[in-house]
């Protein structure tokens, strides 16, 4: 068990009202669905998410697994596989859409024989694991037609990423397999298909060995795709655009590889026509040349756009490339590759240069989990979230510890968030080696990425196996420059960063160890420095006292022992400019690695907003630091029944001058705020009202209060947007509260809820942010804690609307209900 520092407050239980603003959406809800891959015709890229059919198998026993196993003759000859051909008996196997984690699914589990196998805490007590054979294995199918004209194309399975062993079989035969959590993978499908009828995929997904130390949800929990190309295609991930400024002129450098899978040599031409965000073209090049037949070559051309719009935070703007293969003057294959215009460099004496402007980083590590729907996001949550992270002034983000999903980097760009990019697995074997390429290929033109890492906290590779770890990272490092000769390397290192594995990086990140750096710079003047990783924070939201007999952390100063406090850290990291700037851990709260308390915690409490997104109070800490509005933020709440006279600590986050406390009604004084810091009182508690006022240049400028509500009397649904898309794709994020008989939120409520959804929607989680509540995810129901939950309703294909409904177990509560509206919206392309 983890120590946390703690101080000897006096509150106990309840809450602060932190509750997202409407602003705290804003961004969520415009940005078009569509993944940033586009095609042009002849090619398609059909979305296979809808109509699979899923069944748990077996990890050990084959008669549980399908038959898979059973024997020795299946692997023997191709297309003995019968569960992957029609005629198998799928009809007791469930109905589902993709993206699907069925870990999130699963009850949770205490399992004290399982001490020594860390898998069990690491996934937050889901059943996963060599363990648990009945729950870590799970096969999907899916019947599908493929029409006869569709003869002579390539056919090519496309899926983001799956958790984690997974073999993939079409019409009985064993096509391949991927064996990392993270990574997409792909297989040509084309010999194996029936032209002009029936096919059978299957999926068996094993996910009884993790890749990490965190939740990492269980089967295809991102986007499955079916593309069909032209034998004459552009390779996959081959196109690039890298663009130079040159005074007020971008030059870019256009790549890509044609490939020619026909018995004859193609004259190909590959032409890219270049349009700004309005859809205006401002450049076009081509280049011609023979394709050998069943071969490949490079084509590259060169354009220039002339005063390009930067992409910046304050301004993501957005260029695309559209890139045709022809042959004979007829299009044969194309894709419109999205890119922006701006340098990003780190430097050793000024830290982080966007555009040539020092520009801190202001970020936050994140895994890829979210409440109620575990890995599986729907592409709306993904924006979502980064719209919660974007609220407090974080401008960047790190993915930790594994190559992101496509629609996490899109929402990036998009957002002009940028990102530290990192792959999974540490290792120059061929597996890291993949995984590395991967996701330089995959996302190498996103404007977001500023910078790619090759790892995190490589123990042995920093110290004992040092010699080792100096090959392997530069290798990996070699290979990314090849790859992307337009970004640096890092690592993110904890330890000693003068040995091993930071002896090729570009730029040395520093996890933890804030007393590390500066002796770094002085022995290293000319080495860059990121804070990789930071803070780790600790804290419950709402709650105000540490107490290891409730799994809480006090939302003062919780941190754990080789952690920071935000204030902390960022005095730090926030005022050293040679620094960068760093990334905190972490922006969300995350499941497994239950942090600094064991079961029944199921989740870490690193996050700066819960599982939900809901805002902890260390958030406003950072909305004062990291944003440049007043902004100012008063806690705790003011419920403190049974506490009437005692003392309790009342903070203030704020970047104003000074600020004055107030309770009921009596000045407690004002006080300056220091710079990078924060504010506070002891005040005795009486039932009433505290209320903070902040003084700029002498002038009050914002006031904030936190009255002592009376009992919850009704409930209140607030949708993050009034209108979702009818996509059957698109998710509206509801927030209930309960309120007093003034309408005020009841900070302390945690009242048992039960939730109905009606109409042109369906409930695909629910969450309350309580990092020690065990109940289900996938239930139309859960309690508040501390006054909130939060219920994720998903479209339907149909337009109409959706009504979301609540209420309380015990009947006490006037129940809430709301409606979102769903408009007709052509659904992407799908199988
Ligand atoms: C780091 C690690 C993270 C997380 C964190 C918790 O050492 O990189 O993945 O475990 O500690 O503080």
């Amino acid at each position: 068990m983890v120590e946390i520092t703690r101080r000897d407050l006096v509150a106990t239980g309840a809450a602060a009202p932190v509750v997202l603003s409407s602003a705290s959406f804003a961004g969520a809800a415009t940005v078009p669905s569509a993944a940033a891959e586009t095609t042009v015709a002849p090619r398609e890229r059909l979305l296979f998410d809808f109509g699979w059919k899923f069944a748990f198998g077996h990890g050990s026993d084959p008669a549980k697994d399908f038959g898979f196993g059973m024997g020795q003759g299946d692997f023997a000859k191709t297309g003995e596989f019968a569960f992957a051909k029609p005629g198998f008996d799928d009809s007791a196997w469930r109905v589902l859409d993709l993206p699907h984690d069925w870990a999130v699914e699963l009850p949770f589990v205490k399992d004290d024989d399982a001490k020594g196998d860390s898998q069990l805490r690491s996934h937050g007590y889901k059943p996963l694991g060599r363990r648990y054979p009945e729950t870590s294995v799970g096969w999907y199918r899916h019947e599908f037609d493929i029409a006869a004209a569709d003869l002579g194309r390539r056919i090519t399975l496309e899926c983001d990423g799956a958790f984690r062993d997974v073999l993939v079989f079409v019409n009985g035969c064993f096509i391949g397999r991927n064996t990392n959590g993270y990574a997409p993978f792909r297989f040509d499908l084309s010999d194996f298909l029936v032209y002009g009828g029936k096919n059978v995929i299957v999926l068996r997904v094993d996910a009884s060995f993790g890749d990490g130390w965190f939740y990492e949800g269980a089967g295809v929990y991102r986007h499955m795709w079916l593309t069909k190309t032209d034998a004459v295609h552009l390779g996959r991930w081959e196109s690039t655009v890298r663009p130079s400024l040159n005074g007020n002129t971008a030059t870019l450098a256009l790549a890509t590889v044609v490939q020619n899978r026909d018995r004859q040599p193609a004259a190909a031409k590959v032409s890219w026509v270049i349009r700004d965000a309005a859809g205006k073209t401002v450049a076009t090049a081509q280049s011609e040349h023979t394709v050998p037949a069943d071969g490949a070559a490079e084509f590259g051309a060169s354009a220039a756009i002339a005063d390009p719009q930067l992409w910046s935070p304050d301004a993501p703007n957005l260029y695309t490339a559209t890139v045709t293969v022809s042959t004979g003057g007829k299009a044969r294959d194309g894709e419109v590759v999205t890119f922006g215009v701006r340098t990003a460099v780190f430097e050793a004496d000024k830290g982080f240069l966007l555009n040539g402007k020092v520009l801190k980083i202001q970020g936050t590590c994140n895994h890829q989990d979210h409440a109620g729907v575990g890995a599986a996001l729907p592409d709306a949550l993904q924006r979502f979230r980064l719209s919660v992270l974007q609220e407090m002034g974080c401008n960047a983000v790190r993915t930790s510890h594994n190559m992101p999903a496509p629609e996490w980097v899109e929402a990036c760009d998009r957002a002009g968030v940028m990102m530290l990019c990192e792959t999974r697995l540490m290792n120059s074997n061929p597996e890291g080696m993949a995984q590395l390429e991967a996701m330089i290929k995959r996302y190498r033109n996103s404007p977001s990425i500023i910078l790619w890492s090759i790892g995190n906290e490589e123990w042995l590779l920093q110290d004992k196996m040092a010699e080792q770890g100096v090959k392997i990272a530069a290798t990996m490092v070699q290979r990314c420059h090849e790859l992307d000769p337009t970004r640096q390397v890092t690592a993110a290192v904890n330890g000693d960063n003068e040995k091993g594995v930071s002896d090729s990086l570009d730029v040395i990140g520093f996890n933890y160890g804030e007393d590390r750096p500066d002796g770094f710079h002085k022995r290293h003047p000319q080495r860059p420095v990121v804070g990789s990783e930071t803070s780790s924070a600790v804290s419950t939201r709402g709650e105000y006292t540490s107490d290891p007999k409730r799994n809480t952390v006090n939302s003062y100063d919780g941190v754990v022992q080789w952690g920071k406090t935000p204030e902390a850290w960022w005095n730090f990291y926030g005022t050293r400019d040679w620094l960068a700037g760093g990334f905190a851990w972490t922006g969300f709260d995350y499941r497994g690695e239950p942090t600094p308390y064991g079961w029944p915690s199921i989740s870490s409490q690193f996050g700066i907003v819960d599982m939900c997104g809901f805002p902890k109070d260390y958030f406003y800490y950072y909305t004062a630091w990291w944003r440049k509005e007043p902004s100012l933020h008063l806690f705790p709440h003011w419920n403190w029944a049974g506490k009437e006279g005692q003392e309790i600590s009342v903070w203030v986050y704020s970047n104003l001058d000074a600020v004055e406390l107030l309770v009921n009604g009596k000045s407690l004084g004002r006080q300056d705020v220091p710079r990078l810091g924060h504010v506070q009182w002891k005040a005795v508690y009486a039932p009433g009202a505290i209320e903070a006022r902040g003084y700029k240049g002498g002038k009050l400028v914002l006031t904030e209060k936190r009255e002592t509500t009376g009992p919850a009397v009704a409930l209140r649904l607030t949708a993050d947007r009034t209108a979702i898309a009818a996509d059957g794709e698109d998710v509206v994020l509801v927030k209930v509260e309960a309120l007093d008989a003034r309408g005020r939120a009841v900070p302390t409520a945690n009242d048992k809820l039960a939730f109905q959804v009606t109409g042109a929607g369906r409930l695909i989680g629910v969450g309350n942010g309580d990092p020690n509540c065990l109940e289900s995810d996938k239930q139309p129901a859960r309690s508040l804690f501390n006054g909130l939950a939060q219920i994720i309703v998903q479209s339907t294909k149909q337009s109409g609307s959706i009504r979301i409904g609540a209420l309380a177990l015990d009947g006490k509560l006037k129940p809430g209900a709301l409606v979102v509206r769903t408009k007709a919206a052509k659904p992407r392309p799908s199988v």
